[in-house]
C-alpha cells in the first residue's frame, strides 16, 4: 500500500479496514515466521520444524453446535465435560479424577498449589524438588510455585532423578518424562517408593499412552499426572491440558482453574487462577481425539521412513522415534554448536533447557542438554527432505 493511498483510509471512516488491513498483515507475519512454520529466516529446503495435522472443519462445528445448543461457552461445557469423559474413558480412571485445564502448564501450577496445601495450614517451610533439565514450563512452575526449590540432576538412560539429590522426603517431587515416552508406569513404581506427592509432567506421552492401550487405574495414591493439549501435540486442543490424579490428592484441581470457587461460588481457596478449558477448545480437542487413530499411523509410518534414512547414514535416534510425536530427536555430540552452525540449513531445536545456577552439581544434565537434537519432522515430505538433513548431519 502506498502512502496517498495510506493517507485515504485513514481519512475516512475506512480507517478501520486500514487498522484493519495492519492487523491481518501483521497476523499472516506472525503466522508465517513464527507459529505455523517456525523456519529459521533462510533455508535451503521447504519443510517445516513439526507439523501439526489438520483439525477436521465438520467435525469441529459438529462439537461446537453442542456448545450452541446450550449457549455455554465456557465454564465446564458440554464439549469440556465430553472430552473428559472420553479421555478418563481411555486412560481407564474416573472422570472425578480428571481435570482439564488452559494448558499443561497452568495445570502443574495447580498441582504444586494442590501439594502445598491451602494457606492457612501451609508451613512456611515447604520444599520441592525439580529436575534440572526439563521443558522450559518447569522453571517458571517451579518459581512460581512459592515452595523451597531444589534442583536434581538425572539418571543416565532412565531419566530418573539421580538418588544422591533427593536426600530427604520433600513434600513433593517434580518428574518430567522425556519426549512422549511409554515408560509412564515406571514413575507409578518411583512414586510408591517415596512418602512425597509426585507430580509427573508428561506432557508429550498421552498419544503414546493411548495408542499403546495403557491404562492408568493402578495410578499411585500420591500422583498427579498433566498432559498437554497443546498444538504440538498430536492429541491437542490447540492450547489445553489434562490432568489426572490418585485418592491422596486435595481433590479441588478444578476448583483452582475456576478462581477457587467452591460448589456455593464462594472463593475459597484465593490462591487459584483463571485456566477454564474453553468450549472451541474442547471441540477441538474432540475433533483432534476422533482423528487420532489415523493421524498416529501417518505419524508413525513417517517415522519409521525416517529411522531407516537416518540409520543409513549411521544417525541414532532418542526413542521418540518410535512414538506417535510431532517432534523427532537424534543423538548428537554437541547439540548447541549444531544448531548454531545449521541455523540457515535446517530448523532444529533444543525442546528442553536447563537450570543455570551451579551446572556443575548436574553433569548428567548437561549431557543430557548436549545430546539431544530436535530436527525438523515434516511427516508429509519425509522423502523430500530426510536424506539431505541425515547426510548433513552425519559429517558433524
Ligand atoms: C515436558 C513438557 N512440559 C510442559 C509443557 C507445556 O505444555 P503447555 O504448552 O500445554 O503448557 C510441554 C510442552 O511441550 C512439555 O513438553
Amino acid at each position: 500500500m502506498n502512502d496517498s493511498s495510506c493517507r485515504r483510509l485513514l481519512s475516512t471512516p475506512n480507517r478501520w479496514l486500514y487498522i484493519l488491513h495492519l492487523y491481518l498483515d501483521n497476523l499472516v507475519y506472525v503466522v508465517q515466521h513464527n507459529v505455523m512454520t517456525q523456519m529459521p529466516e533462510k533455508t535451503e529446503i521447504e519443510m517445516q520444524l513439526l507439523r501439526c495435522p489438520k483439525i477436521n472443519e465438520e467435525k469441529f462445528l459438529y462439537y461446537t453446535q453442542k456448545s450452541q445448543k446450550a449457549q455455554t461457552y465456557s465454564n465446564f461445557g458440554p464439549c469440556e465435560a465430553l472430552l473428559k469423559s472420553r479421555l478418563a474413558n481411555l486412560l481407564g480412571v474416573e472422570v472425578s479424577c480428571t481435570t482439564l485445564g488452559s494448558s499443561a502448564t497452568s495445570l502443574l501450577q495447580i498441582a504444586c498449589e494442590l501439594c502445598c496445601g491451602d494457606s492457612e495450614s501451609r508451613s512456611a517451610d515447604i520444599t520441592g524438588y525439580f529436575p534440572n533439565f526439563s521443558f522450559f514450563s518447569t522453571f517458571s512452575v517451579a518459581h512460581l510455585s512459592r515452595a523451597k526449590i531444589k534442583w536434581y540432576d538425572l539418571t543416565l538412560g532412565t531419566y530418573m532423578p539421580a538418588v544422591a539429590d533427593l536426600p530427604h522426603n520433600p513434600k513433593f517431587i517434580y518428574l518430567t518424562v522425556p519426549f512422549g515416552s511409554e515408560r509412564i508406569l515406571e514413575y507409578f513404581q518411583f512414586a510408591k517408593s517415596t512418602d512425597s506427592y509426585v507430580i509427573i509432567d508428561a506432557a508429550a506421552c498421552l498419544p503414546t499412552i493411548i495408542h499403546k492401550k495403557i491404562k492408568l487405574t493402578q495410578i499411585p495414591k500420591n500422583v498427579i499426572i498433566v498432559f498437554s493439549l497443546h498444538a504440538t501435540k498430536l492429541i491437542n486442543s490447540g492450547e489445553g491440558g489434562l490432568m489426572v490424579f490418585g485418592q491422596e490428592i486435595p481433590q479441588h484441581a478444578q476448583n483452582l482453574t475456576n478462581f477457587g470457587l467452591n460448589h456455593q461460588r464462594i472463593q475459597f481457596w484465593p490462591r487459584a487462577y483463571n485456566a477454564k478449558m474453553s468450549e472451541f477448545n474442547a471441540a477441538a480437542g474432540l475433533t483432534s481425539l476422533d482423528d487420532s487413530k489415523s493421524n498416529i499411523s501417518k505419524i508413525l509410518s513417517a517415522k519409521k521412513k525416517a529411522e531407516q534414512i537416518g540409520l543409513s547414514y549411521g544417525i541414532k535416534f532418542f526413542t521418540d522415534v518410535a512414538s506417535p510425536t510431532l517432534t523427532l530427536h537424534v543423538l548428537a555430540e554437541n547439540a548447541s554448536l549444531i544448531m548454531k552452525e545449521t541455523q540457515t540449513k535446517f530448523p532444529l531445536r533444543q525442546w528442553w533447557g536447563l537450570n543455570k545456577q551451579e551446572p556443575e552439581k548436574f553433569p548428567v544434565s548437561q549431557k543430557l542438554y548436549d545430546s539431544l537434537l530436535g530436527v525438523p519432522f515434516d511427516w508429509e515430505c519425509v522423502d523430500d527432505y530426510f536424506p539431505t538433513l541425515c547426510e548433513y548431519l552425519s559429517q558433524k
